[in-house]
């Protein structure tokens, strides 16, 4: 039996992988985030909302972080095809549609190019809510396309190299993974 529990490399498909961030660390940064959102939204009750599917098991860990009353919804949008965003995000479930002055907290798994966050914060502008901020366990800084300044919550800035793992997909696989790994890059063959 193979032990996915903590391994330095694996194999999805065509693409070896190898670990980034284990899952005590995300559990530490989840932790730290999730403290920090009980002190910002004291006696209030915010709505989270996760961003399908991606986000599942981090919205799951962060929310039994959180003390204060809150709601929970989520979203569904699909924008990847491999290991490249199509920039074309279509939405396959549709936002909680009661939003008006509530605090919006719309939680992510990773921001890449932005465009996907972009399209859903429109979305959510729409409602009218009293607050929007977005928290997300990844960041690739140097891929966004567009500033968001509602990212007020991140777990861990990495470069811009694809990732699987912990609810992150290549084709669809190693959601169920628990660390976090980046695809290794395959050196130039010398002439
Ligand atoms: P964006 O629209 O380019 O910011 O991409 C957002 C979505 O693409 C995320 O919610 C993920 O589902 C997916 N995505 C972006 N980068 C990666 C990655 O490195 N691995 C797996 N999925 C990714």
């Amino acid at each position: 039996m193979v032990n996915l529990a903590t391994m330095n490399k694996i194999q999805i498909e065509d693409k070896e992988f190898e670990i980034l961030i284990q899952n005590d660390n995300i559990a530490r940064r989840t932790r730290l985030i999730g403290i920090q959102i009980n002190v910002d939204y004291e006696n209030r009750c915010p709505v989270f909302i996760g961003v399908l599917n991606g986000s599942f098991l981090f919205m799951a860990d962060l929310l039994k972080e959180i003390t204060i009353s809150c709601e929970i919804g989520f979203t569904k949008v699909s924008s990847y095809q491999g290991t490249e965003s199509s920039g074309n995000v279509k939405e396959t479930l549709s936002l909680p549609d009661d939003l008006q002055d509530r605090d919006v907290i719309l939680v992510e798994d990773i921001v890449d190019t932005g465009l996907t966050l972009s399209h859903i914060l429109t979305e959510v502008y729409k409602q009218n809510p009293a607050s929007v901020k977005v928290c997300s366990l990844l960041l690739k800084p140097t891929a966004l396309k567009t500033p968001i300044k509602e990212l007020d919550y991140i777990g861990f800035e990495i470069t811009n190299e694809f990732v699987v793992g912990y609810g992150l997909d290549y084709n669809g696989l190693g959601r169920n993974l628990k660390d976090i790994y980046r695809a290794k890059t395959v050196a130039p063959l010398l002439p």
